[in-house]
């Protein structure tokens, strides 16, 4: 168990590959909150955007500046991130913001304040946190680390699925397969697997299933904890 004494499962793993949609499931199945640290960079780079100044010359103050705007507030069993009090889930999964935020998440002092708002909202619940470095740089000792894997053609099926609404082309996935492994390459650095983390690759599971895994693995080892401080306890004098 961590040291703050709430369960925290952290799901990390390339883009696209179900971490957001799988750790809202599963936090909604274990009444736990979800996190999602990716919103919270695409929030700073939507907020960044908003200035209009080239990205040529945005610089880490700036960036931290003017993500100053930007709230995470409980929605649900959720949270969500507001620019100057508003809404803007549309405009985060936009095509500029995907553009620029992998740029944006390079910068060192915008993962210090995603990392400060993640545990900020974990701070009072057991959650689920979705990422690139939950289970290292965040929470190391996470009660929980998965780490979600998939073969990138399928990844971009999926993601146009959700985008579309629709079956895409086979041209549809081949274009959008070069932006993901694209976007892989720039984030390759700040996604990490942890040594101790459990690998599950998506590719042949249906998101129902992947779900299930998680929430037996969670229950399995918040079961082990329990049972290994009852025999602690049990051990101790008196
Ligand atoms: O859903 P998808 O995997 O496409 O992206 P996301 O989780 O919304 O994350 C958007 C971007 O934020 C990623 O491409 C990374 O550049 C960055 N990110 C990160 O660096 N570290 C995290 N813990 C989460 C996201």
């Amino acid at each position: 168990m961590n040291g703050a004494q709430h369960v925290v499962i952290a799901i990390d793993g390339p883009a696209a590959s179900g971490k957001s949609s799988t750790a809202q499931w599963v936090a909604q199945q274990l009444a736990f909150r979800h996190v999602d640290s990716g919103a919270l960079y695409r929030a700073a780079t939507a907020a960044q955007l908003r200035r209009g100044t080239g990205e040529e010359s945005w610089t880490e103050e700036e960036v931290c500046e003017a993500a100053r705007k930007v709230r995470l507030v409980p929605r649900g069993t959720s949270f969500t991130p507001l620019i100057d009090g508003q809404s803007v889930d549309e405009e985060l999964r936009g095509l500029e913001v995907t553009k620029h935020v992998s740029r944006v998440a390079s910068m060192p002092r915008v993962r210090d304040w995603v990392n400060d708002r993640v545990r900020e909202a974990a701070r009072d619940h057991d959650v689920v946190v979705d990422g690139r470095d939950m289970g290292t740089a965040v929470f190391p000792d996470a009660t929980l680390k998965v780490f979600l894997v998939a073969d990138p053609w399928e990844r971009a099926r999926r993601r146009l699925v959700q985008q579309l609404g629709r079956s895409p082309t086979d041209e549809e996935i081949a274009e959008e397969t070069g932006r993901l492994v694209q976007r892989d390459a720039r984030d390759a650095t700040q996604t990490v697997q942890a040594k101790d983390a459990i690998l599950i690759d998506t590719t042949y599971l249906t998101q129902e299933e992947q779900v299930e895994r998680i929430v037996a693995l969670v229950k399995a080892v918040t079961q082990r904890d329990s049972t290994t401080s009852a025999v602690d306890d049990d051990s101790g004098p008196g």
